[in-house]
C-alpha cells in the first residue's frame, strides 16, 4: 500500500474511532464530584438528581466527596479534570458565585473554566440553632447573640461555603464576630448542630428541614420572601424584624470547559429529565429545595447565574476583606 493510501486509511480510522467515542457517550460511569462532606446539602441533591440521571445515561453516576477549602478543592480537581464528559461536580452558589471573592488566587474561573450543565436547585437559606439555644425567634437569637458575642459559637463549612459567605451577611447586619467552628460540610456540622457541640449556623433548607421537623434543631427564620413550603411554621426574616437579610443558594452541574459538545448535550438533557421527573421534584421539594423547570434548568440560565451571583457577591465579599 502506497504511504499516502496509509495515510488516508489511517485518518479514516481516526475519524470512525472519533464518532464511535462520541456516540457512545457515555460508554462507562461519570464521576461527580461533590465539594463536601457526605450527607449534607450538595451532596442531597447531588445524590438525588444523580441517581435519576444515571437511569437516563444508562451509566451510575458515582458520587466522589472531595472536601476542603470551602468546596474549592473538589471544585479546582473538576475544573482540572479531562474534559471527556466522565468528570463533573455539584458545584454551588458559593463555590461558583462567591468564592472568588474570598480567594485571591482561586485556581479556577467559575465563568471560564467551566461549561454549564444545569440548575439542580434552588436551596433557600435558614438561621438554624441547638434545640435548646435560649432564642424562641429572630429578635431574641439577634439579642442573645449580641449580647454573648465572645460566648457562643458559630459554625461553617470553611471560607467560601454557602454557609459561610451566608453567615458572613448575617453577621455583618448584627456587627458581631463571633468564633467560627470550621467543617468539611454542613452534613457533619449538623451532627454537631443536633449534639448541642456548636450553637448555630446558616445553612441550605435540603440538609435541614427533617431535623427541624423532628425538633432536633431549631429553625430561628427562613431568609426568604415568603415561608418555604416544606417548613410552613418557619417565619421569614421579614417577620422576624430583619428584612434586609435575604439570601438563597443553589446547586449546580458544570463539566471542565472543553468537554466535547456530543457528552454536554446528553449531560444536560439527563438533567433536565432529572430535576422535571415527578418523582426526583417530589424528593427535592419534600426537603424544601426549588426545582428548576427544563428553561430554569439549561445551559444559559446556569451561566446567566454564575455570572450574576460573582457580580452580587465578589464585589461584596472583596469590600468587607478589605475593612
Ligand atoms: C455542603 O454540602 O456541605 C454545603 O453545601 C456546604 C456549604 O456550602 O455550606
Amino acid at each position: 500500500m502506497k504511504t499516502i493510501q496509509k495515510m488516508a486509511l489511517g485518518a479514516l480510522f481516526a475519524l470512525g474511532a472519533t464518532q464511535a467515542n462520541a456516540q457512545a457517550f457515555p460508554a462507562r460511569p461519570i464521576t461527580m464530584i461533590v465539594p463536601f462532606a457526605a450527607g449534607g446539602p450538595t451532596d442531597v441533591v447531588a445524590r438525588i438528581v444523580g441517581d435519576h440521571m444515571s437511569r437516563t445515561l444508562g451509566q451510575p453516576v458515582i458520587i466522589e466527596n472531595v472536601a476542603g477549602a470551602g468546596g474549592t478543592t473538589g471544585i479546582t480537581r473538576a475544573a482540572k479534570a479531562t474534559p471527556d464528559g466522565y468528570t463533573i461536580a455539584m458545584g454551588h452558589m458559593g463555590t461558583h458565585g462567591a468564592s472568588p471573592g474570598l480567594y485571591p488566587n482561586l485556581a479556577y474561573d467559575p465563568q471560564k473554566d467551566f461549561e454549564p450543565i444545569g440548575l439542580a436547585a434552588g436551596t433557600p437559606i435558614l438561621i438554624v440553632t441547638r434545640k435548646d439555644f435560649p432564642a424562641k425567634d429572630l429578635k431574641e437569637f439577634s439579642a442573645y447573640v449580641k449580647a454573648n458575642e465572645n460566648k457562643i459559637n458559630h459554625a461553617d463549612a470553611g471560607p467560601g461555603a454557602v454557609s459561610n459567605v451566608t453567615c458572613i451577611l448575617l453577621h455583618d447586619m448584627l456587627k458581631v464576630n463571633p468564633v467560627t467552628v470550621p467543617y468539611k460540610g454542613t452534613g457533619p456540622l449538623l451532627n454537631d448542630l443536633m449534639s448541642g457541640k456548636v450553637d448555630y449556623a446558616c445553612d441550605q433548607i435540603v440538609n435541614l428541614t427533617p431535623q427541624i421537623k423532628a425538633g432536633t434543631i431549631k429553625a430561628i427564620a427562613v431568609a426568604t420572601e415568603k415561608r418555604a413550603p416544606a417548613l410552613p411554621d418557619v417565619p421569614t426574616t421579614t417577620e422576624g424584624g430583619l428584612p434586609g437579610y435575604k439570601v438563597s443558594a443553589w446547586n449546580a452541574a458544570f463539566a471542565p470547559k472543553g468537554t466535547p459538545p456530543e457528552a454536554l448535550a446528553k449531560l444536560r438533557e439527563a438533567l433536565v429529565k432529572a430535576v422535571t421527573d415527578p418523582g426526583t421534584k417530589a424528593k427535592l421539594e419534600e426537603l424544601g429545595g426549588e426545582v428548576p423547570d427544563a428553561k430554569g434548568a439549561s445551559p444559559e440560565a446556569l451561566a446567566a447565574l454564575v455570572k450574576s451571583e460573582n457580580e452580587r457577591w465578589v464585589p461584596l465579599l472583596k469590600a468587607k476583606g478589605n475593612k
